[in-house]
């Protein structure tokens, strides 16, 4: 058995989680960083790494006891932490703390791909999902379709071009005035409004596994400037509707392009209502399995890390102490 705390400060969630043998959740703590910067409309870097500073020791002990495990002999075989892609300050915290837990506790350091932990999240409810599978990826930073033969054996097929989907589900909501977080926002506004409203393009659509979502925001943009009249929750209904419609276009041509015997969700924009239905449509049309994770195991969260670090111990091994935190840390 090896039991795993895992540590995420990528972007402006704090958490930390304990899992066991990459499947089993002993414990998972987030504790959101909304609130702090809302009335920026965005996440402003330098708070959310004071932030994580302020959070993270607490964080870690409320998984620890909710664990079950003792914090001056805690039974951890090993602490994973996000390594990257997200914000250096951000990240630096929770490195430095992994690495001094390691030091502490004498066990073996792991850095974890915050994509690979996306990857996992799905196999932490669904331990026997069976490959091939083909993986929508969608975040705030990554648009993806990834194939994926196995824990750690992925492919990329396609991705976004300039705005990554929940990029522009942000940036949509802040034209429409919702605020920050965008994607929830408008998730929730537009089940009040009407999709066939505003008529928007698909960008690419019917042309390859690669995304482009700038345009869209475009489109937006221009829309509102010309009708300023127009029920943002028609706004929002008719945007989401644009998204998701492409989304599911590509990842169903994709599953049944690779033999793919079922459809994984993943990324915080993989909590989106409208996302979660029609990819269970398209599935059940399709005769492909669905693996729709939990809204919780969507979104950043660190029991996603603890399921990834068991990949990567079991295929790696130990991450050397050296290795740093690094913003740009790449998948593919
Ligand atoms: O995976 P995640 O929590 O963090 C990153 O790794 O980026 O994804 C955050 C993104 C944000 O852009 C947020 O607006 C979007 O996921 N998101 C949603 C929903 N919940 C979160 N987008 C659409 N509908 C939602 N319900
Ligand atoms: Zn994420």
């Amino acid at each position: 058995m090896t039991r795993i705390l895992a540590i995420e400060t990528s972007c402006d969630e704090t958490a930390a989680a304990v899992v066991e043998d990459g499947t089993r959740i002993l414990s998972s703590v987030v504790s959101s960083q909304v609130d702090l910067h809302a009335r920026y409309g965005g996440v402003v870097p330098e708070l959310a790494g004071r932030a994580h500073l302020e959070l993270l020791t607490p964080v870690v002990a409320q998984a620890l006891i909710e664990a079950g495990v003792d914090g001056r002999r805690p039974g951890i075989d090993a602490v994973a932490v996000t390594a990257g892609p997200g914000l250096i300050g951000a990240l630096l915290v929770g490195v430095s703390a992994a690495k001094a837990y390691s030091l502490a506790w004498r066990v073996p350091f792991v850095a974890v791909n915050h994509l690979e932990g996306h990857l996992a999240a799905a196999f932490i409810e669904e331990p026997h999902l069976e490959p091939p599978l083909l993986v929508l990826l969608v975040s705030g930073g990554h648009t993806m379709l990834v194939a994926m033969a196995g824990p750690g054996r992925y492919e990329l097929l396609g991705q976004t071009i300039d705005d990554a989907a929940g990029e522009a589900f942000d940036k949509v909501a802040r034209l429409l005035g919702l605020g920050y977080p965008g994607g929830p926002a408008i998730d929730a506004i537009a089940m009040e409004g009407d999709p066939k409203s505003v008529t928007l393009p698909r960008p690419l659509w019917g042309e390859g596994y690669d995304f482009s979502f700038s345009g869209l925001k475009t489109a937006v943009m221009t829309v509102l400037r010309k009708q300023p009249d127009l029920h943002p929750a028609d706004v929002a209904a008719s945007f989401q509707e644009a998204v998701v419609d492409v989304l599911v276009d590509k990842a169903r041509r994709a599953a049944l392009d690779i033999g793919a015997k079922g459809l994984c969700l993943a990324g915080g924009v993989a909590a989106n209502s409208l996302l979660r239905e029609r990819a269970l449509d398209v599935c059940i049309e399709s005769g492909l399995s669905a693996f729709i994770p939990s809204r919780g195991m969507c979104t950043d969260n660190a029991a996603m890390i603890g399921a990834a670090a068991f990949w990567r111990l079991d295929q790696s091994g130990p991450s050397p102490l050296d290795t740093g935190a690094d913003p740009n840390l790449r998948l593919f």
